[in-house]
């Protein structure tokens, strides 16, 4: 996963039947698992998943040998099973240290030959990465589940400058807790991530979806028709959002960084803007989950007597996001 989602794909794992001891670390979740991989398949915050078989051999030719080899082949022939609904494995790729190197070579052929799966050193779906086991001696076998990141989602038919990783979108959604109950506001939703990806995993009983963009608006439609999901789109500012008083009670949205969308010169007067009129929009005890890069501006509007009145800053988690460190906020709405 994204460094800093973990806790997110943590609790999304913990939440399953069949996981077992999951452990964080810089970028992963460990786990052990005992239950259908459909499931697994289902994860929202992660990347992708992966089985880990562990060899106790010093090095990577050790695997050639006829015991290693046929565990190996063991744990691709469960993975090629276990491919989600649909979908198939026709070819694999390494993933290792040395990746040229004759030895991995040989195990590339070899591979190839026993599994009927084609060598595809660019873009082979079964990917297959050996390392050193980070805890112990010798190596391991990480085996991708699925053909292709669970992270690249497949309603995303459009995709637009700035537009946000599903994964980080899911943990903004988790942030706000959305209930069946709520009424959800998208602002500035571009491509439409966030929306989406609500609506595929609860739709709340009010989805809106605003962007100033008919462009953004046309690429959330196209996506949003490709997830087989309907949202209510309005083509508005949010800084002046054709919406009554506590109409909504969550309001989520990632707003320009000033870097491939907007300028941090416009950002200046939009965050504040946006806070109040998302303030307006907002029932008392609602929640705004934002996401943005333009750290100090935003503690700065954060510190705005106008703003302290109306929202409570209950939470902020750094991610990774394209090479950025965003960091997400839960804010609550006071009464
Ligand atoms: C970073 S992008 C959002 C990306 C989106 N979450 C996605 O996944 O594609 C920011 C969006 O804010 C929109 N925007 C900028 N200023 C706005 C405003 N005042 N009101 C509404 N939308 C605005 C832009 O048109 C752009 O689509």
């Amino acid at each position: 996963m994204l460094p800093g989602l973990e806790p997110f794909a943590a609790a999304e794992l913990r939440a399953l039947r069949g996981v077992r001891e999951p452990r964080a670390a810089a970028g992963a979740v460990r786990f052990a698992f005992a239950g259908p991989w459909a499931a697994l398949h289902a994860l929202r915050t992660v990347v992708a998943v992966y089985a880990v078989v562990p060899f106790a051999v010093p090095r990577p030719k050790a695997l050639l040998g006829h015991e290693h080899l046929t565990r190996l082949l063991a744990a691709i022939a469960a993975v090629r099973r276990g491919a989600p609904a649909g979908e198939r494995f026709a070819s694999f790729r390494l993933g290792a240290a040395g990746e040229g190197s004759s030895v991995l070579m040989r195990l590339a052929e070899t591979l190839a030959r026993e599994t009927g799966l084609a060598f595809e050193p660019e873009t082979g779906e079964l990917l297959l990465r050996l390392r050193r086991a980070p805890h112990q001696e010798g190596w391991e076998a990480l085996l991708r589940l699925t053909p292709r990141p669970l992270s690249a989602r497949r309603w995303r038919v459009c995709n637009l400058p700035g537009g946000l990783n599903a994964g980080v979108a899911a943990a903004m959604l988790a942030l706000a807790e959305v209930r069946a109950s709520d009424r959800l506001l998208n602002a500035m939703c571009g491509s439409g991530t966030l929306a989406i990806e609500q609506a595929l995993t609860l739709p709340p009983a009010r989805l809106l979806a605003c962007d100033t963009s008919a462009a953004a608006l046309a690429c959330t439609r196209d996506n949003a028709r490709a997830a087989g999901v309907t949202l209510e789109l309005l083509q508005a500012d949010a800084t002046a959002l054709p919406l009554p008083d506590a109409s909504v009670s969550v309001v989520v949205a990632d707003p320009p960084w000033g870097d491939a969308v907007g300028t941090h010169g416009r950002n200046r007067a939009l965050y504040p803007a946006f806070l109040l009129e998302a303030a307006r929009v907002t029932a008392p005890g609602g929640r705004l989950v934002i996401l943005t890069h333009e750290l100090r501006l935003f503690d700065e509007v954060l510190a705005q007597p106008a703003v302290r009145a109306r929202w409570d800053s209950v939470r902020s988690v750094q991610v990774f996001h394209g090479g950025h460190r965003p960091r997400l906020w839960l804010l609550r709405r006071l009464a």
